[in-house]
């Protein structure tokens, strides 16, 4: 079987035998009317594809076709995922429904996701959608489960529920009044809103091809749509990314594209084989939280932003000084006050800082400590510090006056 096809995907599908297919996840043009560019890190390739339409109705168009020929080639089990963003989302609900029904629309995923840019008036876009099809009702879905969230009442978990003469859920109750054990709990069935990292511009696995998607969103999309062995198709398949995550997972694939790059850019990923793992995916959001509670204890009422992934900063100053950030460091209970000097002085200096904060909570150790001298990192006793080394000096001063 093919692989890959060069080629307009209408008429590349048009080709394929009827419901052969498993699964379709496609990320057509978003209809953002612009030619997208990008180049890879080296800058030794740079990759293009136009996004221009005359209007609304020739997108519309444009994708029917594609649509209809995309149900043709599914099987009766197969489902359909067509990723989008607010600009043609609308306009692709009511096609995708004109094509598969109303009845067979499933879900609107929201892939969430923290990007920084500087949306001049308006909200920044930190999500796009994903809309989920089925061809038929009996599609084939796998059930995944997630994890409680901080929040979940263990009551929720470990306690079975029943329902009063009132309907009302209800915590279920022995005769004699003690609590009844829920079944084995798998976790949470996955929910429509998935937050999976943008990728950086520094993932081992961005190739430079504009509006690139991470393998791990196309992970999530191919476990729940399909199982080992079947047939997913991309007919708008850029760098490649699905047919990465399909060879990774063990699935059959097709990977269509009207560029040539994206098609030579595709055949090259899928000979070596590159994933970025997340670490907010695989050890959770407190893997970035490096300020303690303590610590930020310590800095709360300050006009601070408490910053995390990062070793040497825990807060930067809202206002700047000299035009360069100001960060601020709490002196950890396990480190001298030289170790915390020294962390937070090399991570003020990469940031370009002029000033720089540490707030001492034990008193200095020995004269390496009294003596640290350096440019940039401004040492203040936090509060406790302060009353205790006063205490201290009132109490030595009185020695002194009772001894002489
Ligand atoms: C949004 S990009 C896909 C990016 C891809 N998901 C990835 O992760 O790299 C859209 C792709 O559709 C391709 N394309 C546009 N019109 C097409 C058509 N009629 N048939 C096939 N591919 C087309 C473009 O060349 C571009 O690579």
């Amino acid at each position: 079987m093919k692989e890959l096809y060069h080629g307009d995907c209408l008429e590349i599908m048009k080709g394929l035998q009827e419901k052969t297919i498993d699964m379709i996840y496609l990320d057509p043009p978003f209809l953002t009317n612009k030619k997208h560019s990008l180049s890879s890190r080296d800058r030794t390739s740079h990759y293009s594809f136009d996004d221009l339409w005359a209007c609304h109705k020739t997108y519309a168009d444009f994708m029917l076709y594609r649509l209809i020929e995309a149900k043709r080639i599914l099987k009766d089990s197969g489902t359909i995922f067509i990723h989008c963003d607010k600009t043609a989302n609308h306009i692709l609900r009511l096609v995708g429904e004109e094509v598969f029904g109303q009845d067979n629309f499933l879900s609107e995923i929201i892939w969430s996701y923290k990007r920084w840019s500087n949306s001049a008036n308006n909200l920044t876009p930190n999500h796009q959608n994903i809309l989920f099809f089925a061809k038929t009702d009996s599609y084939k879905f796998n059930k995944i489960f997630t994890d409680y969230s901080e929040t979940t009442n263990i009551d929720q978990i470990l306690q079975k529920r029943s329902r009063d003469a009132h309907n009302k859920s209800i915590y279920a109750r022995e005769d004699d009044g003690s609590v009844v054990s829920a079944d084995e709990k798998k976790g949470v069935p996955l929910a429509d809103v998935w937050e999976i990292p943008f990728l950086n511009p520094k993932a081992k696995e961005r190739t430079g091809y504009p509006t690139q998607k991470p393998i791990l969103l196309l992970d999530r999309i191919i476990e729940i749509s399909t199982d080992e062995g079947d047939l997913v198709l991309d007919p708008f398949c850029g760098s490649g990314t699905t047919l990465v995550a399909a060879k990774m997972k063990g699935r059959k694939f097709i990977g269509i594209d009207s560029s040539l790059d994206a098609i030579e850019l595709s055949k090259s990923r899928l000979e070596t084989l590159v994933k970025t793992e997340s670490a907010l995916l695989t050890k959770g959001r407190e893997s970035y939280i490096n300020a303690d509670e303590k610590s930020l204890a310590i800095l709360s009422g300050l006009d601070v932003l408490p910053v995390h992934r990062n070793a040497g900063i825990d807060a930067i100053l809202k206002r700047n000084y000299q035009a360069k950030p100001v960060p601020i460091r709490v002196q950890r209970e396990n480190e001298t006050l030289y170790e915390a000097a020294s962390k937070l002085s090399a991570a003020a200096r990469k940031k370009g800082a002029k000033i720089a904060f540490l707030v001492a909570t034990r008193k200095a150790q020995d004269l390496i400590e009294m003596k640290f001298d350096d440019h940039i990192v401004q040492i203040i006793n936090s509060p406790a510090l302060e009353i205790g080394s006063f205490i201290d000096e009132q109490w030595s001063k009185q020695l002194l006056n009772q001894t002489g």
